[in-house]
């Protein structure tokens, strides 16, 4: 549930306020979140998991905004970020690095060296390289390093191609087959502590079965692990929790959490750690666009509006889906129109065959805009990135605002004469 809906005078409006007042004040594209929705998704999961040993690592890559990162760190949040820069935002956003896990790839000893200084609680090490590359780092700081290792249960998640990491082809992870010897690897390194095991099998997951399944797998590896004397002391079962764009009916936060429960009956001491990023913040948000021109022509009626894929890449990116809604609705005959940019490509659509009443100049709103939304935006073609609003009760703050044009070039050079 958010609160983003349509109240008596017929508009849409974020909790208190109508969001065409937000597109007058602040221009159009723009990006709305609400406070109450954050906090809301939020709580969910803290409390679908109350009467066990856990922690809210919000996934920092799905919106990282520090106005966001703090609604949530006010809140007690753990985060999970995939980089150094996502580190900085959550120390300039309040957040405690305690409760930090940093999971990724490709850490560079930079990165390390810093994470380590502010003490975060673990590292999720994804290669063997990268267990010897932290033990360096972490010998030439004096300092012990936590350690969880992500494993790849290879548990198909039944989501889009492109956001599914946990089968045995992707690059994430270490092979649930390998994982013991690693496991070993891990204990003999001095500078490293084993901690934990972790694991994110995908992204925008529908189903519970293939979470449950992927912690079977985990719990299986870390009795294993408990008969060779390495004490795991928290799961991490990483994100992926879907969110509803159209009419999908992704399970809650409190049902996802009693069937992990159940699993969990003969690990009752183990920390739990959640990395949702989507489930928290995507309908938490809307993108605000204008329609700048409507375009009829024998085959098709184009909405263009002054938003494209550079603001709001998924559609492009994934064929992904969001709802796009008049922000203040008239009546009159609805007609199919695709929603495209004003970007030079093909692919710039926001929306495809979407059964509109439309005039120029309406505002429309795409929904489910607060995940991987303007966190993806780019400047492609020269287009200054929108503004961010977080709207809070009847309060609206301006928590980023609109990239002037000149900020685009300004760290640019021309040649010497
Ligand atoms: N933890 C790890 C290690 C991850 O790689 C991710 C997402 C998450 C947590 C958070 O997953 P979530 O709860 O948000 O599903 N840009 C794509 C999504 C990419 C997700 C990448 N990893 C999209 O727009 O659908």
């Amino acid at each position: 549930m958010d609160y983003f809906n349509y109240q008596k005078d017929g508009q849409l409006w974020a909790e208190e306020i109508p969001l065409a007042d937000l597109a007058d004040r602040f221009g159009t594209p723009l990006y709305v979140y609400s406070r109450a929705t954050l906090e809301r998704h939020w709580h969910a999961f803290d409390q679908a998991v109350a009467d066990h040993p856990h922690l809210i690592c919000y996934a920092v890559k799905a919106n990282s905004n520090i106005g966001v990162l703090n609604v949530l760190a006010r809140l007690g949040s753990g985060f999970d970020i995939v980089s150094g820069g996502e580190l900085e935002r959550v120390v300039a956003a309040g957040g405690d690095p305690a409760k930090v896990v940093f999971s990724g790839v490709g850490k560079t000893a930079a990165e390390m060296k810093r994470a380590l200084e502010l003490g975060i609680k673990c590292f999720n090490v994804e290669s063997e390289p990268e267990l010897e590359r932290l033990n360096h780092v972490a010998s030439e700081l004096g300092k012990i390093a936590p350690v969880s290792l992500r494993i790849n249960p290879d548990v198909d998640a039944q989501t889009h191609p492109y956001i599914s990491t946990g089968l045995r082809d992707n690059k994430f992870g270490i092979a649930f087959d390998r994982a013991p010897e690693v496991y070993r690897l891990a204990q003999r390194l001095p500078y490293l502590a084993v901690t934990g095991m972790d694991c994110h099998i995908g992204s925008q997951l529908t189903a519970i079965d293939p979470f449950i399944d992927a912690t079977d797998r985990l719990l299986a590896l870390i009795d294993t692990l408990k008969a060779e004397g390495i004490t795991i002391h928290h799961l991490d079962v990483g994100g992926g929790l879907g969110v509803t764009y159209s009419d999908e009916r992704p399970p809650q936060p409190s049902e996802y959490a009693k069937a992990l429960m159940a699993r969990l009956v003969d690990h009752r001491d183990l920390e739990l750690i959640f990395e949702p990023g989507r489930a928290i913040a995507a309908n938490a948000g809307v993108m605000l666009t204008r329609v700048e021109y409507l375009k009829h022509t024998e085959h098709k009626n184009f909405a263009i509006v002054d938003a494209a894929m550079n603001d709001m890449i998924r559609p492009t990116l994934y064929q992904a889906w969001q709802d796009i809604v008049p922000v203040v609705p008239h009546n009159g005959e609805k007609v199919s129109y695709d929603l495209v940019g004003p970007i030079c490509e093909t692919g710039d659509f926001l929306g495809k065959d979407r059964e509109l009443c439309l005039e120029t100049g309406d505002l429309l709103a795409v929904r489910s805009a607060g995940a991987y939304g303007f966190v993806m935006s780019s400047n492609y073609n020269t287009r200054a990135r929108a503004a961010e609003i977080m709207v809070d009760g009847s309060q609206a703050h301006v928590v980023r605002e609109r990239e002037e044009l000149a900020q685009l070039w300004q760290s640019e050079h021309l040649l010497p004469e």
